[in-house]
């Protein structure tokens, strides 16, 4: 296992401290809608009052609307805590490394975005081992004015990126608070063999999903698996029912065709244990219409139906692990939030442990009040679900492969 912050005393040290705070941001008014993730470092952050910490992290990825600077992150982070929080627009260059050296014990310095920079976005630095992506002017440089690594980071800790795995190879290093506990409650689910588990798949991100599902049944981690959205879409498909053209194209502008096949391939050896919408809704004239999925007409599809959730609903009842990753339909839209919410209600009334991933199924358990009716709230979406499938996450491979190591 790693080290954890208990083994040191970073008092006096420069703690370069990578989080994920990686937040839902509104693309027009830039807006910060949710932050779960900086309540969640809080700990850390407090446990390293008498070091010097340097926050290191991304906020979503080069091309999309929301990728932006770590101003505001930090005026949050700030309000949070309750102390004065500096941000400075560097990563690693020479303003970076002037206030690096110049903070006190208890100063908090957020960096800016690291995928601002080009070595830790490239697919040639991330296709490296983490003891050649230590030889990156990022990490070469940075390290240099800092003296301890911490990652707190487990929602990107599936990355091989040099924020990631390549600090551990040149500075002493443990986990964060965060991190500790993520690896604490998830393999409480993995290590419960035997048990009926039950894993809920839904939301746009049909590949990650299928990906997750392929390692679960493989690994026999999952009894059952549930599908909802785009995955459960394909699934649908797969089994040979029409959900027609519109729903189709939105497949194919997704490039999720050819997840159609490989859906086809996981039924035919784990058919059984997999779970598809009986029934589906879509609108019309301003109203949520249900319809079985034999007979749906070509309209988009916004949600599960009332039968599929009465389904779900028993085989969350009859579990003993529940994991959910991922919303049942367009929740955001009034009338179609219904499966999402039933799927979370039941799972906050089970007595099962309950597991969400993802930051969609997050923000519901928020707004319907049931974040303390689950078990676990894991602040991760694919790092999560990949951790439960048994994968190992590079992040987490670096803190474990370089512990003790360099350290005086
Ligand atoms: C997440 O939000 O899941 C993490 O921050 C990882 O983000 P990424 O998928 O853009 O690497």
């Amino acid at each position: 296992m790693f080290a954890t912050l208990k083994d040191f005393d970073l008092k006096n040290k420069r703690v370069l401290l990578r989080v994920d705070i990686n937040l839902p941001i509104e693309p027009r008014t830039m807006k910060i809608l949710d932050d779960t993730r900086i309540m969640r470092i809080i700990p850390t952050l407090k446990s390293l009052d008498n070091a010097r910490t340097v926050l290191l992290a991304h906020q979503s990825r080069p091309g999309k609307k929301d990728f932006t600077t770590l101003k505001k992150h930090a005026k949050r982070i700030e309000q949070i805590i309750g102390r004065d929080v500096q941000y400075i627009s560097d990563v690693f260059g020479a303003t970076a490394e002037k206030d690096i050296k110049k903070l006190k014990n208890g100063d908090i310095l957020v960096l800016e975005n690291v995928r601002f920079c080009s070595e830790e976005v490239s697919e040639t630095v991330k296709s490296m081992p983490p003891e050649e992506q230590a030889n990156t002017h990022l990490v070469r440089r940075l390290s240099s004015y800092c003296d301890f690594y911490v990652n707190d980071a487990f929602a990107v800790c599936h990355r091989n990126q040099p924020s990631v795995v390549a600090f551990p190879e040149v500075l002493p290093c443990c986990a964060g608070k965060l991190l500790e506990r993520e690896v604490k409650m998830l393999s409480k689910v993995l290590k419960s063999n035997g048990t009926s588990k039950a894993f809920i798949l839904g939301g746009a991100k049909a590949g990650s999903s299928l990906d997750v599902i392929k390692n679960v049944l493989e690994k026999d981690t999952a009894t059952v698996v549930l599908t909802s959205g785009l995955i459960g879409n394909i699934f649908l498909i797969a089994k040979g029912f029409h959900i027609g053209d519109e729903n189709r194209k939105i497949l194919s502008e997704r490039r999720y065709d050819s997840l159609i096949q490989e859906a086809k391939n996981v039924l035919d050896r784990y058919g059984d244990k997999i779970k598809v919408p009986l029934d589906l809704a879509y609108q019309k004239n301003g109203s949520r219409i249900e319809c079985p999925v034999e007979k749906f007409p070509d309209n988009k599809i916004l949600d599960i139906g009332i039968d599929t959730i009465a389904s779900y609903v028993s085989i969350i009842n009859d579990s003993k692990i529940v994991v959910a990753n991922g919303p049942c339909g367009v929740f955001e839209k009034e009338g179609f939030e219904l499966g999402s919410y039933e799927i979370l209600k039941a799972m906050a009334r089970s007595k099962a442990f309950t597991v969400i991933g993802g930051g969609h199924l997050s923000v519901i358990a928020q707004k319907i009040n049931l974040t303390n009716d689950i078990s676990y709230i894991s602040t991760g979406g694919k790092a999560t679900m990949s951790f439960l499938a048994g994968e190992k996450l590079p992040g987490i491979e670096a803190l474990i492969n370089n512990r003790g190591k360099k350290y005086d």
